[in-house]
């Protein structure tokens, strides 16, 4: 089984098991952690209103614990409704940043129904870290997180 699926499988069998969604987000948030060395830095903001509030995250404290819609990388992304990928984070206008170390970040948003519920957020150390095997990965794991929120 490849690391997809094995993640996919690990999250699968949280969201089986009845927890409430405030558990599975953090539950994620280290099974991604922890699968993925080059992840430095892994959380996940939820929407609210026009804002991303940080819930949970494993990494050093982010300043950035609420994002309004359309700031940020994560702010675009979610206002996109689309992963955003940036391999050079110091090149990127947008970049809020969060630790000296970090060269690389992806966001992928958590929609379910095609509205936006939050998203996932990581950071690595390396420069180009994510590649489209990540960007599979996060978006099959955000599209099963899509189900802890009503429709
Ligand atoms: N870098 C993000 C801010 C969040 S921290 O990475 C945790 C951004 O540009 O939106």
């Amino acid at each position: 089984m490849g690391r997809k699926e094995e993640i996919c499988q690990k999250v699968k069998r949280l969201l089986e098991t009845n927890r409430d969604c405030d558990s599975i987000l953090k539950s994620s948030v280290a099974i991604l952690h922890e699968a993925c060395p080059k992840y430095t830095w892994t959380g996940i903001y939820l929407l609210e209103g026009d804002q991303l509030v940080l819930h949970n995250y494993i990494g050093k404290p982010s300043p950035h614990t609420k994002i309004p819609l359309g700031k940020g990388i994560c702010g675009a992304a979610a206002a996109q409704k689309e992963t955003i990928l940036v391999s050079d984070v110091n090149a990127d206008p947008r970049y809020l940043a969060c630790s000296l170390e970090t060269k690389s970040e992806i966001v992928v948003p958590i929609i379910n129904n095609g509205k936006v519920y939050g998203e996932i957020d990581i950071d690595s150390d390396e420069p180009n870290a994510f590649d489209i095997e990540d960007k599979e990965l996060l978006e099959a794991v955000s599209s099963l997180l899509g189900q802890c929120f009503p429709l």
